[in-house]
């Protein structure tokens, strides 16, 4: 056991998959009831099963963080089918329009993709859930960042410049909502084998200088890139993420807030 999350309730973003759903799971394995929030309502379903199987409740629910009314009918929904949220984990991220792999560069419509999703879809999902926290006086919100948002990159500028203002707002939700006994923090993961790095592989395997990196596989090249760029020389995984959710989200997280904790292998050391 991580941490008690019993008899509390969360609400996870984009956990139809990867990271949300190796969150999801740790949740519920520490005791909490979640709502597994996504784009895709079938896979979805899978992971509430998946989390219902563990002896919580879940409840499936189709959002898109980009638009208002959806984020109001997903809230409405968790809280009808769950009740009081305590927990919201904001994880749904992109790293453009679909197929953005196949450019060098980001087009414009990368970089507004990924500010709607990754920084926008953040705040307006929290503002949305943070009022029932303010009236209860009690939460715990916890924003998906990355290691990337702590440094320059030359291939994904719009996606770590989305981070980087990912953790601008945690430490600015955190002001705003530490009079109410809210606690807000970001998670930066680091490497971790989702079909977002899968995506990242296909750009980079085809950009990299090396004549002998270009020809390996996704896979291949990933564990060469942990191999060389990762400390511990490990890969992160969704459970290592959940992990730290379920440490942030309980009391004995209690006094930590407006912080980004990496969870990168020892990439970043700050
Ligand atoms: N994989 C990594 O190594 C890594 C590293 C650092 C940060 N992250 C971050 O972790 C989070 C999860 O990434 P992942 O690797 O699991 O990627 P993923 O692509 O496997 O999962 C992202 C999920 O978000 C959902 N989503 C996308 N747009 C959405 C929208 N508009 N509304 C609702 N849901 C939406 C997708 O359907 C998907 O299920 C992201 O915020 C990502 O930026 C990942």
């Amino acid at each position: 056991m991580i941490a008690d999350l019993s008899g509390k309730t969360a609400l996870v973003t984009g956990a139809a998959g990867g990271i949300g759903r190796g969150i999801s799971l740790t949740l519920a394995a520490q005791g909490a009831d979640v709502a597994i929030a996504d784009l895709r309502r079938g896979d979805a379903e899978t992971v509430a099963a998946e989390v219902e199987a563990l002896g919580r409740q879940a409840i499936a629910i189709e959002v898109d963080v980009t638009d208002e009314e959806s984020i109001e009918r997903m809230t409405r929904r968790a809280a009808d089918s769950l009740g009081d949220l305590d927990i919201l984990v904001n994880d749904a991220g992109v790293v453009g329009l679909p197929r953005w792999f196949d450019r060098d560069t980001p087009s414009g419509g990368d970089w507004d993709t990924v500010m709607a999703v990754n920084l926008r879809g953040v705040v307006m999902v929290s503002e949305a859930v943070s009022p029932g926290m303010k009236e209860r006086r009690y939460g715990k919100i916890i924003n998906i960042a990355s290691m990337v948002s702590r440094y320059g990159s030359d291939d994904l500028p719009h996606y770590a410049a989305s981070k980087a203002a990912v953790v601008s707002w945690t430490r600015s939700n955190a002001v705003q909502l530490a009079p109410y006994n809210i606690n807000v923090n970001a998670i930066c993961p680091g490497m971790i084998w989702t079909p977002m790095w899968q995506q990242i592989a296909v750009l980079r395997s085809r950009l990299d200088d090396d004549p002998e990196l270009r020809k390996l596989s996704g896979r291949e090249y990933f564990d060469k890139k942990v191999e060389a760029l990762i400390p511990l020389k490990r890969e992160q995984t969704p459970e290592d993420m959940g992990a730290m959710a379920a440490f942030l989200a309980s009391d004995a997280a209690r006094n930590i807030t407006g912080q980004a904790i990496q969870v990168d292998g020892g990439r970043v050391m700050v």
